[in-house]
């Protein structure tokens, strides 16, 4: 069993809590920090908290606490992160690591040299429809991963500073692109570099300095690509979908609106219906797990067990400054409409990854290209030769 120090009573603060606490977990928060009192004590009483602080530094330094788990905005993951590992604690951050990758990896370091435990929160590789999804990936089913394409769009963040670009480090692509690039690496394969960023993004709608939209391409040394498309101008809800294709498969997954329980209702129930739903009335889309389909338990189990076993968890703070390295690269390419490298200094991946071979060959003097039956029943082959290079067709 292990006693938390959660930072931070916002949104995540209290998804994070709900988890801990859900199912009868054995994992406990023992102490919450908070900046106000009135918000800190209240949360602590909602959860059933027995200390709570208005003061960063002692709800990390707590002497019955062994895990701190980081909460707040962006910029004062570093902050933490650094007490933390002064403390000795075992550190769990949410998403983004840092505002750029060189903060993340401040953060890496920080926690090596100290010798602690680090797991980065990104819950999103974590949904139990992911993980079995990236498993059918790695047993094969889809041949040689090609593209995966993953996209996070909903109306836009619930708190001022995510619109402050000093404190969240930027917009669409800092705040939702980490778990769309994320997604998409797990699928390709997070020993594969990512190489290049081709971004493009755009404020569309919003009175602000970030960017509200981004769709961006991450080219990686197999030569499959990883799309991220975020949004904090898309409106109807949340919109969490990943699409994977291989080249002997293809893998759609949908987390969030229309997944099986949708309901029409004429008056409501004046409340809550799903994160960042925009109606209570009418057709909705609610959500039964918001904990589960968001990956928040398995996250938790992956972490507190790797933990207890002296292990690295499936996310650690690498993987963090990874992701930030290739939103940098994202936020360049944006700006100088070029295909922009990612600089990772501290590559601990794959040194080399051949482009993936991905010709069929047909017999010894053909590749296939393909193969289709057609709608009055012939069926038609595609094939080049192999000696001349030509393509010909052959209908049976
Ligand atoms: N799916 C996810 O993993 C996910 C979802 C939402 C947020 N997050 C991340 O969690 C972090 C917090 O986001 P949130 O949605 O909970 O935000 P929030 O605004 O709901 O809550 C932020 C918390 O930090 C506190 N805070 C704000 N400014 C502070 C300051 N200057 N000093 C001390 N405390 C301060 C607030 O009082 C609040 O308790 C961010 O890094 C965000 O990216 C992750």
């Amino acid at each position: 069993m292990h006693k938390v120090t959660v930072l931070g009573t916002g949104l995540i603060g209290m998804f994070y809590t709900s988890t801990l606490h859900g199912l009868r977990s054995r994992d406990q928060v023992h102490v919450v920090y908070s900046r106000s009192e009135d918000r800190a004590s209240k949360f602590a009483g909602e959860w059933n908290i027995p200390h709570w602080t208005t003061n960063m530094e002692e709800a990390i330094n707590h002497p019955e606490t062994d895990v701190v788990v980081i909460g707040l905005p962006n910029n004062l993951h570093e902050q933490a992160v650094v007490a933390a590992a002064k403390a000795g604690k075992a550190i769990l951050c949410t998403k983004p690591l840092g505002r750029n990758a060189a903060e993340a990896h401040r953060m890496l370091k920080v926690c090596e040299e100290a010798g602690v435990f680090h797991g980065y929160l990104e819950d999103l590789v974590y949904t139990p429809k992911t993980r079995k999804a990236i498993k059918s990936t790695q047993n094969g089913a889809l041949g040689k991963v090609l593209w995966a394409r993953s996209r996070e769009t909903h109306p836009g963040p619930h708190s001022d500073w995510f619109w402050d670009k000093e404190q969240s480090g930027g917009g669409a692509i800092i705040d939702l692109g980490c778990h769309c690039i994320e997604i998409s690496r797990s699928f390709i394969g997070k020993n594969v570099k990512p190489v290049e960023v081709m971004c493009w993004a755009d404020t569309q709608v919003h009175p602000i300095d970030a960017e509200d939209s981004a769709v961006g391409l991450v080219k990686y040394a197999s030569g499959a690509i990883g799309q991220f498309e975020v949004s904090w101008t898309f409106r109807g809800g949340m919109d969490l979908r990943d699409e994977v294709s291989g080249t002997e498969g293809t893998i759609w997954l949908n987390h969030w609106l229309r997944t099986g329980f949708e309901m029409f209702s004429a008056v409501g129930e004046g409340g809550y219906v799903a994160e960042k739903a925009e109606g209570a009335t009418g057709w909705m889309f609610p959500v039964g797990d918001e904990n589960g389909s968001l990956g928040y338990g398995e996250m938790f189990a992956d972490m507190l067990d790797s933990l207890d076993k002296g292990g690295k968890p499936v996310e650690d703070f690498y993987d963090g400054y990874v992701v930030n390295a290739i939103m940098d690269a994202a936020l360049l390419s944006a700006k100088s409409k070029r295909w922009e490298p990612v600089i990772l200094d501290d590559w601990r991946g794959d040194a080399e990854t051949a482009e993936q071979d991905v010709l069929k060959d047909y017999d010894a003097d053909h590749y296939l290209i393909k193969t289709e039956k057609m709608p009055d029943g012939r069926d038609k082959l595609i094939l080049k030769e192999k000696a001349s290079g030509k393509v010909i067709q052959r209908i049976s």
